[in-house]
């Protein structure tokens, strides 16, 4: 029995040299450790060892079954290496890393998010409309008659239902003033607008616009002129000059455009042109209460002001832009200076 032991366990030593995979190692196993292996028939013969050599023969197989399961663990583990290592083969870990590139945000996305920021200090909250509006939101309500070129066909993108793209965010200032609990108002609506434009440098068919409205008890023109003062003066600088230039919308009364002078190294500096606003006209507050009823926006109680920027422009002019069209063509060239 002794000697049995003994060609089991050197049979084993030279048989495991030979093992090179797994499903080897599994024959191996089975033929000494498994239920019919030749460990497992040898255990069996001890009922037949005489009581005294019990002892010795018992620990004799201890020692075999331990060296074949050391046998067995020990490839176990060598055979997973060698997995490992084809799986590497060729890759040299001790290569520097490859760069990670780190995305950003678009530069229009940017000067938005910056903008939204900046009124959002001062109490105004964000409202949303539909792009695709009716004819009331975009131009009865705001007091814009029906020989008003902006409704013009050559003007505006009409579909068959009569619906349009939405020419100017201003469409969302009624649809606040006619969902909300009622006054105080103060909002901003940051969206695109369309119009018929010819595309070149400076127009295009889609724009991206930034809506505010404040209504409230004893809203004046200085508090128009104070916020879009501290809106532009926080966006290009404190010493940035400011214009507020009389002009004419249908929806604001009185109304003004805003310029804001440019110095650009080594040219003459001028104004451009960056916002409309004014204060909101009666009549559009006349329209509101025609829908709610309930004369909470009459304007006996209540005034407002009202301003729209184009915040391509605002961008165009912070980063010295000189084409608009730079912000759609999405060549990485471009955008990775605003990354
Ligand atoms: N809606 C105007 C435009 O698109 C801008 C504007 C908004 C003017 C609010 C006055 C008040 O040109």
């Amino acid at each position: 029995m002794l000697d049995e032991l003994s060609a089991i366990q050197s049979d084993a030593l030279s048989a495991i040299d030979s093992v090179d995979s797994e499903t080897a190692l599994e024959e191996f196993r089975i033929c000494f450790l498994g239920k019919k292996g030749r460990l497992t028939a040898a255990a069996a013969g001890m009922r037949n060892v005489s009581k005294e050599d019990k002892p010795a023969v018992g620990q004799k197989l201890n020692e075999v079954r331990k060296t074949i399961t050391g046998l067995v663990e020990k490839c176990t583990v060598e055979l997973a290496a060698l997995k490992d290592a084809e799986a590497v083969a060729g890759i040299d870990p001790t290569l520097p890393a490859r760069p990670l590139t780190q995305g950003a945000g678009h530069p229009l996305s940017q000067m938005l998010n910056r903008a939204v920021d900046t009124l959002h200090q001062l109490g105004f909250a964000i409202a949303e409309g539909p792009e695709i509006e009716t004819e009331w939101h975009c131009f009865d309500a705001l007091n814009t008659p029906q020989d008003h070129p902006a409704r013009n066909e050559k003007d505006t993108f009409y579909f068959d239902s009569g619906k349009l793209l939405r020419t100017h965010t201003s469409t969302v200032q009624v649809r606040t003033m006619e969902g909300v609990a009622g006054p105080p108002v103060r909002i901003i609506a940051p969206g695109s607008a369309f119009r018929r434009d010819e595309i070149d440098a400076t127009h295009s068919i889609s724009f991206t616009q930034l809506e505010g409205l404040y209504v409230d008890r004893d809203v004046t023109v200085a508090d128009l002129k104070g916020t879009l003062e501290y809106f532009f003066h926080s966006i290009f600088g404190k010493d940035t000059e400011l214009r507020f230039r009389p002009h004419f919308f249908p929806f604001t009364e009185p109304s003004f455009e805003i310029d804001v002078k440019l110095h650009a190294a080594g040219k003459t500096s001028r104004w451009i042109e960056i916002a409309g606003c004014g204060m909101v006209d009666p009549a559009v507050f006349e329209s509101i209460n025609s829908q709610r009823k309930d004369d909470l926006f009459s304007p006996d109680r209540v005034s407002g002001f009202a301003f729209g920027l184009g915040i391509d422009r605002l961008a165009m002019i912070m980063h010295g832009i000189p084409d608009l069209r730079l912000f759609s063509d999405n060549d990485v060239r471009f955008l990775r200076q605003f990354a």
